[in-house]
């Protein structure tokens, strides 16, 4: 499908998808919601695709947030869809059974932070800043960022940073444990896709089920977590991968990985 505001490129088996919009800092319109929950479903199907990074075009942005200007006149309704419809786009991003890295290459602020923290985890840019400057504008963040920063850094912090508004250096994001790396603007695209590669040569059912565990383990009681990773870790015996992995092993030679 082509997109307006969004580029697709694959490589290596990795896909980097770039939201693209530089003139409003790529800040998410209705328009350009829907063109990512589009692209999450096409790249969760497409075969050639085995780990997606995710980034913003330009220099000075991920992504700004939601659009200011397409929220300015929305009434009570029409704000409770958009943040709705933002919520859903950006569970089908935390849903994907692939794994998704953020390359967060500037501001990533309100709903571009809410799309970074959707992905499986961050890398950044020395010079990124991050926030929720919603109070700013007289509202909340709506596309889960409430829930997903306290359950990330604590109740704490993610009161202190969205209740005053501030945005907080890349540094700061780091020793907070919001992003893994920090990298020089230069290299934050070339080392993120350094990480993907080393990601996709992997038994990527593991990698998928990994995911699937860590995700829905944190909504669990720690036992029925590790009952359901004690389930998914007996599945993956049943797989290809899992005897070339250990038959590699054994031969000592690199395990060749079909996914299957
Ligand atoms: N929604 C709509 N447009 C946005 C936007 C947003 N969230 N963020 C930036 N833009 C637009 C600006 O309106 C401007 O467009 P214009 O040239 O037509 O006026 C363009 O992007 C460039 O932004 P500008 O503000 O000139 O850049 P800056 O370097 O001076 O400031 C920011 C950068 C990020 C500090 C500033 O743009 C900003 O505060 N943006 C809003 C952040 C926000 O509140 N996000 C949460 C929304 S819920």
């Amino acid at each position: 499908m082509e997109f307006k505001n969004l580029l697709l490129e694959v490589s290596e088996s990795v896909a980097t998808l770039t939201v693209n919009r530089p003139q409003s800092l790529n800040a998410l319109n209705s328009e350009l919601l829907n063109e990512l929950e589009c692209a999450f479903y096409q790249l969760e199907l497409d075969p050639e695709v085995k780990v997606v990074v995710l980034t913003g075009a330009g220099e000075k942005a991920f992504v700004a947030g939601a659009d200011i200007k397409e929220m300015a006149t929305m009434t009570p309704l029409g704000a409770h869809q958009f943040a709705l419809k933002g919520q859903r786009v950006l569970l089908a991003l935390e849903k994907m059974k692939k794994p998704v890295i953020a390359a967060v290459n500037g501001y990533a602020l309100g709903g571009g932070l809410e799309l970074a923290l959707a992905c499986d985890f961050l890398y950044a840019s020395e010079n990124a800043k991050i926030g929720f400057p919603e109070v700013t504008l007289g509202i909340m963040p709506g596309f889960g960022g409430t829930q997903n920063l306290a359950r990330l850094i604590g109740p704490k912090r993610a009161k202190e940073l969205i209740f005053s508004g501030k945005m907080i250096p890349a540094q700061k994001a780091e020793a907070w444990g919001v992003v893994n790396e920090l990298f020089p603007a230069q290299e934050l695209l070339a080392k993120t896709l350094e990480t993907a590669r080393g990601i996709a040569a992997q038994g990527l059912i593991g990698v998928g089920y990994a995911k699937d565990a860590i995700t829905h383990g944190l909504d669990m009681a720690k036992e029925d977590g590790f009952r359901y990773e004690a389930a998914l870790f007996g599945v993956l015996f049943g797989t290809a991968d899992q005897r070339e992995g250990m038959a590699a092993f054994v031969e000592k030679r690199k395990a060749n990985f079909t996914g299957n």
